[in-house]
């Protein structure tokens, strides 16, 4: 029977013919549950990384009203979670957005509250609408609005609830369940009084370790996450406000900022990262390309993004994956008010194991043909 044998003809690449002999023999090595490698080498390893995730926008004007059904439909105790998952056509099989990372968009109503528990998995949200939201990370409680941005770093008990006189509010998740699978590395745990007590004042964590080059003296912090946890929008707007005035940004990303550990001036968790960038208005970056996958949502204005090719536009709230080795740049669409695009990534994991990579694209002034 024929089988792909992958063969590419260049020299020091696999490209071995099909003969009966060899196809009787891959045939017998496959009964001891082994195989020549020459028949899959050109296919494991591919030139350069070869990512299976589609580049993908999800409209918040589409998915919002299916989010908030959800409500109607199961209970936050009986869904554990009640998230709606985004799911890349090209990821299905590990439920993943982009390459390792998943996300989804979670509701929760007034007064309710999700257990408490604890993963491998590093976990952040993103604030998108309502009021009262709270998440509780190892017994420090601190409230949410929108535009902020909060961890759940791995093996941390956590849960999330939105007070009595909210609304209703959306976040977006992102975690990197599916690496932590990858690598069979996942644990999971309920509390075992599924509610955790809070043991600080409200918001006692961004108040001691989230002041501009100030760290608390006399105040040790060793775990391998940010002690900041919170990250307020206003703040976060200002910074990049300020900078913008004196910066003239990066080609390929605006005005940029990392969100950081305070303490390790390193990424806010051990796996994943996170930024914020401004697109001044009018401002189209060139485009360029790198290793690790990117999850995007636009806080702020409207835009649009070429990856590989394709036009993608977003305004407030929308959602967009760039595939690891994609490329890409972005635009303001407006020529009066700037555009803010979260995301989070899982450069840490790129940058700690040696995989970053990084490509400018040189033809057409570092613009991209629109392919239709
Ligand atoms: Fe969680
Ligand atoms: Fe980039």
């Amino acid at each position: 029977m024929a089988r792909e044998n992958y063969r590419e003809d260049v020299a020091g690449r696999a490209n071995v013919e099909d003969t009966p002999e060899l196809l009787a023999y891959y045939d017998e090595l496959e009964r001891l549950e082994a195989g020549a490698l020459w028949t899959v080498a050109n296919k494991i390893e591919p030139w350069q990384p070869a990512s299976a995730s589609k580049p993908v926008l999800w409209r918040y004007r589409d998915l919002r009203e299916h989010v908030l059904r959800s409500v109607d439909l199961v209970t936050p105790e009986k869904a554990g979670r009640r998230v709606i998952y985004l799911n890349n056509p090209g990821r299905q099989e590990v439920s993943a957005a982009v390459g390792w990372l998943y996300s989804g968009l979670q509701v929760m109503q007034p007064g309710e509250v999700a257990s408490a528990h604890a993963h491998s998995a590093s976990a952040l949200r993103f604030i998108m609408e309502g009021a009262g939201a709270y998440t509780i990370v190892d017994g420090h409680k601190m409230t949410l609005g929108a535009n902020d941005f909060v961890l759940t770093p791995n093996g941390t008990w956590h849960e999330h609830g939105v007070s009595e006189d909210g609304e209703p509010c959306i976040w977006q998740d992102g975690l990197d369940i599916p690496l932590m699978n990858a690598l069979e590395a996942n644990f999971y745990v309920v509390h075992p009084e599924l509610q955790q007590a809070v043991g600080h004042p409200v918001n006692s964590m961004p108040a001691a370790w989230g002041n501009p080059g100030l760290l608390p003296a006399g105040e040790t912090w060793t775990k391998p996450y940010s002690p900041l946890l919170k990250y307020e929008w206003t703040r976060t707007y200002d910074a990049l406000t300020r900078y913008s005035e004196v910066t003239d940004g990066s080609d390929f990303d605006g005005v940029m900022m990392n969100y950081i550990n305070p303490v390790s001036g390193g990424p806010v968790m051990q796996t994943i990262g996170a930024s914020m960038q401004m697109l001044r208005p009018g401002e189209k970056t060139r485009a360029h390309r790198h290793t690790g996958s990117f999850l995007y949502q636009c806080a702020k204005g409207r835009g649009y993004s070429i990856i590989n090719g394709k036009r993608f536009d977003w305004q407030e709230r929308d959602i967009f994956c760039v595939p690891s080795w994609a490329w890409h740049e972005h635009a303001n669409a407006s020529d009066s008010e700037d555009a803010c695009l979260f995301a989070f990534n899982d450069m840490p994991v790129m940058n700690a194991l040696g995989l970053y990579r990084e490509e400018a694209f040189g033809e057409n002034g570092g613009q991209q043909p629109i392919l239709t």
